[in-house]
């Protein structure tokens, strides 16, 4: 049995776990084969596949990153893309594929297996967490766990300087480490995607905390978050027109504008921070390592039940085999019951 491993999208802490815990299961309990495909979709396309090795994964369980390298290519956006695939899969002879991705990934490892058959497993990743069909992925975890401490760090200096403080964190469709950082770190407002609120109605959250007395404002925003004003105009602000190959736009820039709405509308002062790719880098929490470790031997076991066209998920506490169809219908949004907690603590 011939196992290759991929990892596709944007890197994240807790993927050198799952390529160990793969490799371990396959390899070492069930003597198999394993190679590593370099750069996601991209290597499989240009046969980039080489072995791992028992020594190869060691020491790899605490570290950032993939050792594996990773990419945004789409097979399918490119003129015979899944054919240079299938010929890989031939010329290695790869029984099976473990791809290790979020919905562009692993919407890929899907249309491989339901149109030319491929042996694919997947498992999730996603720092944005609006992967349907796992209750969380790993990395989520680390990137809450960054993003609240930067919250932390951002009251002391909010306080002293009487500021607004604007903390723009990742988040493209789904506001899940906005809500979670958010009410973690005791944010005055968090502004998500899901739901809108116009700049005037958040400037009125912070000026009732200056009226109040309070000194400062934390105001936590996700990367997607649409600007809406009374006005009824609205936009979403991307800091690059150009798209990668599954045609998203690259966001980044809105906490700067919602800051500057503070001002205009407050007359307070306002700063924003950028987290960025700060939340994608270092090394996982210890509880994104076991979720990774539970998902990369759980892939391993459904590559030897024949799970193909399916993911690793969690569920509660156990780790079960989950159809991609059903992980990838939709993408798994904030429920307005959280951003209601989450709302209690605004102004
Ligand atoms: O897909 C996860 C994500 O981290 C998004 O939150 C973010 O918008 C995007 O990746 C950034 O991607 P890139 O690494 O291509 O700039």
């Amino acid at each position: 049995m011939h196992v290759v491993i991929l990892t596709g999208g944007g890197d994240c802490p807790g993927l050198n776990a799952v390529i160990r815990a793969v490799t371990r299961r396959c390899m070492g309990d069930y003597g198999w084969l394993v190679s590593g495909v370099r750069d996601g979709w991209r290597g499989l396309m240009e046969n980039e596949v080489s072995p791992l090795s028992l020594a190869r994964v060691s020491g790899i369980l605490p570290t950032g990153g993939t050792i594996l390298g990773t990419s945004r290519t789409n097979p399918f956006s490119m003129p015979g893309g899944p054919e240079k695939i299938l010929h890989t899969v031939k010329e290695e002879g790869i029984d099976a594929i473990v791809a290790i991705g979020g919905e562009d990934t692993l919407g890929v490892a899907l249309r491989l297996h339901q149109e030319f058959g491929v042996h694919v497993v997947g498992v999730p990743k996603t720092i944005d967490n609006d992967l349907c069909g796992t209750d969380y992925t790993f990395r989520f975890d680390t990137a809450v766990h960054v993003a609240t401490e930067a919250i932390d760090r951002l009251h002391t200096t909010a306080e002293s300087h009487n500021r607004a403080m604007v903390v723009e964190v990742m988040g493209r469709h789904a506001g899940w480490i906005a809500v979670m950082s958010g009410i973690a770190g005791g944010a005055d407002v968090i502004l998500i995607p899901e739901f809108p609120m116009t700049m005037e109605d958040m400037c009125e959250l912070v000026q009732q905390r200056a009226d109040r007395g309070k000194r400062f404002s934390i105001i936590v925003v996700s990367e997607g978050a649409k600007l809406a004003w009374r006005s009824g105009r609205a936009e979403t602000v991307v800091s690059s027109e150009a798209v990668d190959s599954f045609g998203h736009a690259r966001l980044g820039g809105v906490g700067t504008v919602v800051a500057q709405e503070i001002e205009r509308l407050t007359g307070i002062e306002a700063r924003v921070t950028i987290l960025g790719y700060v939340q994608r880098g270092g090394s996982p929490t210890a509880r994104d390592r076991v979720l990774a470790t539970r998902f990369g031997v759980k892939a391993a076991e459904m590559v030897q039940a024949g799970g193909w066209g399916s993911m690793a998920a969690l569920r509660g506490d156990d780790i079960v085999s989950c159809p991609l169809a059903e992980a990838l219908e939709k993408p798994k949004l904030v429920p307005a019951e959280l951003y209601e907690i989450a709302r209690t603590f605004f102004g």
